[in-house]
């Protein structure tokens, strides 16, 4: 691995990049589509079913220019092929990041410390299918003989969104037979609400947890596992759970038989964890097939990304433009916009993908960095998102870029509603772009004078030059999911290299959970240690308030 540690805000291209916003910001998007009508053309890339159009953003031939070498100067190369030759790029935790090896063909290679890791991936791809297809065949019997209908996945996290996001997306490709639930919160309604829904003789539990240790997944399996021996006896829990985990001893202890455990490694981190056996309960519901054409589809986005200049390189430019407005702009989001029913779960996918990748205040090799990094992520469903916070986006003071996802074709035609959706999306981004200017304005108030138009007119203009992408896939399919999800994978590996952070660990989130099971432990002793004021007043108020 290469030890060159570089300083990416004191290359010289970082200043120039300053410089160059200072002497550009003040142009508005509406002139360069003016002077250039080959715009969109040139700043729009295709990859089999998914097109994307970033040619509505603040930027010129020159600030793609210098975006591109402040990738060279961060060595984006290097580091991409460091993470595709499985090199122990995540420095923290000296792991290899492979997940892009997850979605190899069964015909490739790619050795890891001597030995090829794509047959083991294949193998529990071939596993992962044979029980599918028992369960979707209605030969996995229950113990009492029927055939499962009701899969429950407990996961959190990457053990939890991903699958529920892709599942979601892909419900029309869905066997009607299987109803799916996806439990994640330690809160018990969660879990209560969905056993409400089942029968426990007909319902598979997956565990899912890479490390078999998150205390909310286990909670709520335990739960699971004492509502289910209610009906049925210890021996029929191997028929009703299985596992999906990197910790085998884990899932031994917790009672599961590791026959029924479906497992993957440690190169996996849990927010790319999707295109392994955490994606069983996708399996279930498409088949075995049409996951299958899911990992083709980031396979063939891992390609492009791999192999293409940067000037033509969807995640490479997704990148490199989020960086401009992050780092150079100062924007502190970024708004994800499915205009898509199916997708409303990929704001919350890619948020934790984005903001546990590179929510760090520290670079990779642990020194304090000086810039801010990874934005703040958030987003909800397109139209609906319109009667909600776009107001912000049209008027408000900040500087939001976004995305916006659409389908060219729909799994539900009804009537004219899908072209009045596709027609929202683009109207937003048009009216986000162009904005209304004053003579607009004036021309609709018609008569309207003095005190009232004085009062008015500031209220109906809009700025305009709000930058977005507009990514249009032709339809959601399995396959144009998988390139969409791989681009935003290596969108956010990107920014991390740029930024010089580990964009896999997440050291992050540990402290928290320590102080959670110290502080548990004080609620039911009922003995309240040294504390703020404040944690110590609120542990109080909940020891005499309870009443349970
Ligand atoms: O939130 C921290 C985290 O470790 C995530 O990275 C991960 O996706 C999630 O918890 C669940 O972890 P596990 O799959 O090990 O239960």
């Amino acid at each position: 691995m290469s030890n060159d540690r570089i300083c990416i805000n004191e290359q010289p291209v970082w200043a120039r990049l300053h410089q160059h916003q200072r002497a550009t910001r003040h142009l508005h998007m509406k002139e360069l589509f003016a002077q250039d009508p080959q715009r969109f053309d040139r700043y729009s890339l295709q990859l089999d079913g998914l097109m994307l159009d970033y040619s509505k953003n603040r930027v010129t031939d020159r600030t793609l220019e210098l975006l591109q070498e402040l990738a060279q100067a961060a060595d984006l190369s290097g580091w991409m092929r460091m993470m595709r030759a499985g090199e122990r790029i995540n420095i923290s935790e000296k792991r290899a990041v492979l997940h892009s090896a997850l979605r190899l063909p069964a015909q490739a290679s790619l050795e890891l410390d001597g030995e090829d890791i794509v047959p083991a991936v294949h193998a529990v791809l071939a596993r992962m299918a044979s029980f599918a297809q028992r369960v979707r065949a209605g030969e996995w019997l229950g113990f009492s003989g029927q055939p499962v209908r009701q899969v429950v996945n407990i996961g959190i996290g990457g053990s939890d969104l991903g699958p529920l996001m892709v599942a979601e997306a892909l419900k029309p490709y869905a066997d009607p037979a299987l109803t799916f639930h996806y439990v994640s919160n330690v809160d018990g309604q969660h879990l209560a609400q969905v056993l409400q829904q089942c029968d426990a003789a007909s319902t598979l539990f997956i565990v899912a947890s890479k490390s078999f240790a998150t205390p909310e997944t286990l909670l709520n399996a335990q739960a699971a596992r004492r509502w289910f021996l209610q009906y049925a006896a210890e021996a029929d829990i191997a028929r009703h759970f299985v596992a999906v985990s990197s910790n085998a001893p884990a899932v031994q202890d917790f009672g599961i038989d590791t026959d029924n455990m479906f497992d993957f490694w440690d190169w996996v981190g849990g927010r790319y964890s999707v295109w392994s056996a955490i994606g069983l309960p996708v399996m279930l519901q498409i088949g075995p097939e049409r996951f299958a054409e899911f990992l083709a589809g980031g396979a063939r986005m891992d390609e492009h990304f791999f192999h293409t200049p940067f000037e033509r390189n969807m995640p490479v430019l997704l990148g490199l433009i989020g960086v401009w407005y992050n780092t150079f702009y100062g924007a502190h989001t970024h708004a994800i916009m499915p205009y898509d029913h199916g997708l409303r779960r990929l704001p919350a996918h890619i948020q934790q993908m984005d903001m546990e990748s590179n929510g760090k205040r520290v670079g990779r090799y642990g020194e304090r960095l000086d810039f801010d990094t990874g934005p703040v992520i958030w987003g909800e469903e397109g139209v609906n998102s319109q009667h909600a916070f776009f107001q912000l986006l049209h008027q408000g003071t900040r500087l939001v870029p976004c995305d916006f996802i659409i389908a060219m074709n729909t799994h539900y035609p009804l009537g004219n509603q899908h072209r009045v959706l596709v027609a929202n999306c683009f109207a937003q981004t048009e009216a986000l772009m162009r904005g209304k200017t004053e003579a607009e304005v004036l021309q609709e108030l018609g008569d309207l004078a003095g005190d009232e138009l004085d009062v008015l007119l500031p209220q109906k203009l809009f700025p305009g030059n709000q930058p977005s992408n507009t990514i249009a896939l032709d339809k959601v399919t399995p396959y144009n999911l998988g390139m969409l999800l791989a681009m935003y994978e290596h969108k956010v590996f990107v920014q991390g290299v740029i930024w010089g952070v580990n964009s896999f660990d997440q050291w992050g989130v540990e402290y928290g959970k320590q102080l959670a099971s110290r502080l548990l432990g004080e609620l039911e002793s009922g003995q309240v240690a040294a504390h703020d004021a404040s944690t110590a007043g609120l542990m109080r108020h909940y020891l005499e308030a309870c009443h349970d």
